[in-house]
């Protein structure tokens, strides 16, 4: 309080010059937050990933990389997004990636994509991507879609989109998206990450392996054992 007090009674220009430090370190910050949004920038022109197996004890963060002049065009080339993904399951949905595990020159590039095949009410069930944001474009159909902000708020921020509409799920945050319409639909996605990876938060919570301890999940959720026990006997599908 008194400190404050007196800091008060001090002339402009040292606030100034005592602020000015700490705008650097916040500008510094923000810096930094910006250049780790997504995967680092390669060193080199491109990095085509290899599976090696033979080296016992070393972890690779990412994949090795092919000698660059055996790289060929298809290392940089995926024909499976043409098809349409087969949405016969609980959820009526199915998501195909096309990352660095179907197109190897990803390798370091840092961006991947996806295509979201939704029946007539399908949907693609709240999921996060821990190291990637998404930016979704509607090709056929309409979407509800939305995602929740992180404690404490937990806002909902959520839009119909159709044909063309855009949306974006920022990293980490826990979104969706609900065919609303009677046809089919199809989306695709752009991803910050050669590897964004992905949590479904049902099938993370209620088909974990080993299963969590149903004293766990009933007071978490703030239901009993035995709706615990039930949601842990269902299939969970990946999407
Ligand atoms: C789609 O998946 C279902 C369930 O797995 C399967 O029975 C069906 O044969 C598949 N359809 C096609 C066209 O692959
Ligand atoms: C490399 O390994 C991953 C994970 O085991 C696998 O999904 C992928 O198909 C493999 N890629 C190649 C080119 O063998």
């Amino acid at each position: 309080m008194l400190k404050n007090h007196s800091n008060l009674n001090k002339p402009a220009y040292y606030h100034n010059t005592m602020a000015s430090p700490i705008l650097l370190a916040f500008a510094v910050l923000a810096f930094t937050s910006f250049v780790l949004a997504s995967d680092p920038s390669p060193l080199q022109d491109f990095c085509v990933a290899l599976n090696d197996t033979k080296l016992d004890g070393v972890f690779v963060n990412g994949k090795f990389c092919k000698d660059p002049k055996l790289a060929t065009a298809n290392d940089f080339f995926f024909s499976g997004l043409r098809m349409q993904g087969n949405t016969s399951n609980q959820l009526g949905s199915m998501v195909t990636p096309a990352n660095v595990d179907q197109i190897p020159g990803l390798n370091t590039l840092g961006i991947s994509l996806v295509r979201i095949d939704y029946a007539p009410y399908g949907l693609n069930p709240p999921h996060t991507h821990p190291r990637a944001t998404e930016a979704l474009v509607v090709l056929e159909g309409t979407l509800s879609v939305g995602f929740v902000t992180s404690n404490p708020d937990n806002r909902l921020i959520t839009k119909v989109l159709y044909q063309g509409d855009v949306f974006v799920f920022p990293e980490g945050l826990i979104h969706f998206q609900f065919n609303i319409g009677k046809t089919k639909a199809v989306a695709f996605a752009g991803l910050s990450s050669q590897n964004p990876g992905v949590i479904t938060i049902a099938k993370s919570v209620f088909g974990s392996n080993p299963p969590i301890s149903d004293d766990v999940l009933a007071k978490a959720f703030q239901i009993d054992k035995k709706m615990v026990d039930y949601l842990q006997a269902q299939f969970w599908t990946n999407n």
